[in-house]
């Protein structure tokens, strides 16, 4: 009797062969589809990003003053918080892809999609991190294109990171409107 062979998954004995070549790539296998250097260099954009945010936001949360400051000041924070965490998983995948974290100071800005904009006043802070928060929702959404089905692992943490996006950039409108803007 031949043997059952299914149109689209690769066969048992081919998985395993090819699990025991390289095995110093780790979790990197043959089976991984896409330019991993693109991945890695495409991850190390998304984790300026991050860092970017992290930064601006914290400055927003010190700077934050006046009658309505407290609580979007504690927005502010905690948005900083998410982006710190955001990055940190971002880094984790950079490393388990076989890459490096680019955490240097020097191009951060310019490896950044989001930009750092000080804002003068609480309206105009909360405006400048919806439009970071907005460039953010669309380079992720845009990475997810990419990723696809060629690295669904990847594909997963960053569709987890741009639907907390999509809650900041709403938390911040909500501020916006309370605040009568
Ligand atoms: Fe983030
Ligand atoms: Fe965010």
């Amino acid at each position: 009797m031949a043997k059952e062979t299914s149109p689209f998954l690769t066969d048992v004995k081919t998985l395993r062969e090819r699990a025991r070549k390289h095995i110093e790539q780790g979790a990197v296998t043959e089976g991984y589809k896409l330019d991993r250097q693109k991945v890695v260099a495409l991850l190390n954009e998304a984790l300026a990003t991050e860092i970017v945010c992290v930064l601006r936001y914290k400055r927003h949360f010190f700077m934050a003053s006046g009658i309505n400051a407290q609580s979007v000041a504690q927005e502010f924070l905690q948005h900083a918080n998410e982006e710190q965490a955001h990055a940190d998983q971002i880094a984790q995948r950079i490393v388990q892809l076989g890459g490096e974290p680019n955490f240097s100071p020097e191009g951060m800005l310019s490896r950044s999609h989001s930009e750092y904009v000080e804002g003068t006043g609480l309206i105009d802070m909360i405006k400048e991190d919806l439009v970071a928060e907005r460039v953010a929702i669309d380079s992720y959404r845009d990475m997810i294109a990419y990723t696809g089905a060629g690295d669904p692992t990847t594909r997963r943490m960053l569709e987890g990171i741009l639907a907390m996006e999509e809650e900041h950039a709403e938390d911040l409108v909500t501020l916006l409107e309370e605040l009568g803007r």
